[in-house]
């Protein structure tokens, strides 16, 4: 019996966080158990709208790598490649070109929304406009039957849907229609009370040591109420909570979070204390094996050759069925 394929990609923005951590990465860990996985950096992607600045995307894209590598992900299991480097991707991409209607790109919500609030760079570019025609060429070149995705992509894999049953109207059966798989992403505060984002400087990065941890925890914002150790506490207004809420076991926030913050019975800094006995030792091997694989990049080099062979292997087959199917 064959598994079900998923594929997924990731666009090189930056180094990873526990926002990603906490969202995707761990739920691509788990389906690399079950299922046959791509992960791929959508290189490509980044360029849609950094074209003007594209000096970083090289450099992003080994970090995003190292960063999945660091977070349990494993090319024994999964498939890791870059986009860039499987030209198939563009050629299918070009094929779908010819009949996808335009109405169809020009009304998906990201299209306009992303225009509206990028407001430091001109996306009326025809690359932007076809981003998620790409996307559906990524997709559908491995015929994946699951892509895990946040709930913002899940117009692109509606779309993706579309075009293959286009596809497969116009011409014949050859490509397979994708589902989304819903990606939860519980809430990861920054260090400053705000979404945890690399634009906001209050990050905490799978890269960061046990000890920049414990530098960055310290002076996190908690209750704004709770101004001096004898006032009580409520952590649900709290973003170190939230924080408990995925490192600390539930006994421990039962039993002693929560009562010794709302008793005024424990202080922040002792709270930030507990967070920390359980955050590091989940956190800290992380950024070691990130250590240990940034000091060997032929090692890092290789595992993406090898991605790219085994992708390439799928990838040309589809591709061969679409050029004949659409007689060119
Ligand atoms: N657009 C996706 C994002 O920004 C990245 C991406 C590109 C992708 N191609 C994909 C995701 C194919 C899933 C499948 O997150
Ligand atoms: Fe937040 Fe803990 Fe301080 Fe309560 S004791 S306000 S939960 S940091």
């Amino acid at each position: 019996m064959t598994r079900k394929r998923v594929l997924s990609g990731m666009r090189p923005t930056g180094r990873l966080h526990l926002g990603h951590l906490f969202g995707a990465l761990d739920n691509w860990r788990t389906l690399q158990e079950t299922y046959e996985c791509f992960f791929f950096v959508a290189d490509w992607h980044a360029l849609t709208t950094e074209y003007a600045e594209p000096s970083k995307i090289k450099e992003y894209t080994t970090e995003v790598v190292l960063d999945w590598l660091a977070a349990g992900l494993d090319p024994r299991k999964a498939t890791f490649f870059v986009q860039s480097r499987l030209p198939e991707h563009a050629e299918l991409h070009l094929l779908f070109s010819m009949f996808t209607p335009l109405a169809w790109l020009e009304r998906v919500p990201t299209y306009k929304e992303q225009q509206e609030q990028i407001t430091d760079k001109d996306l009326h570019t025809y690359g932007f406009l076809g981003y998620p025609l790409l996307q559906s060429a990524d997709i559908l070149i491995y015929k994946a039957h699951y892509v895990p995705v946040g709930v913002d992509q899940v117009p692109h894999v509606e779309l993706t849907r579309e075009v293959a049953r286009r596809f497969n109207f116009l011409y014949r059966d050859v490509l397979v229609e994708p589902e989304a798989l819903l990606t939860e992403f519980p809430k990861i505060p920054g260090t400053d009370g705000r979404k945890m984002s690399k634009s906001y400087n209050n990050a905490i990065f799978l890269a960061d040591t046990a000890d920049e941890i414990a530098a960055k925890i310290k002076p996190m914002i908690t209750d704004p109420a709770r101004k001096r150790r004898n006032d009580p506490g409520n952590p649900e207004v709290c973003p170190v909570y939230d924080l408990h809420k995925v490192f600390t076991p539930q006994h421990e926030r039962d039993g002693v979070v929560v009562p010794g913050c709302t008793s005024a019975g424990i202080g922040c800094l002792d709270c930030k204390q507990i967070l920390l006995k359980y955050a590091l030792p989940v956190l800290g091997p992380v950024s070691e094996r990130r250590a240990k694989l940034a000091q060997d990049p032929d090692a890092v080099q290789a595992i993406l050759d090898d991605g790219t062979a085994r992708a390439r292997r799928v990838a040309q087959v589809t591709l061969g069925e679409a050029k004949a199917a659409m007689q060119i």
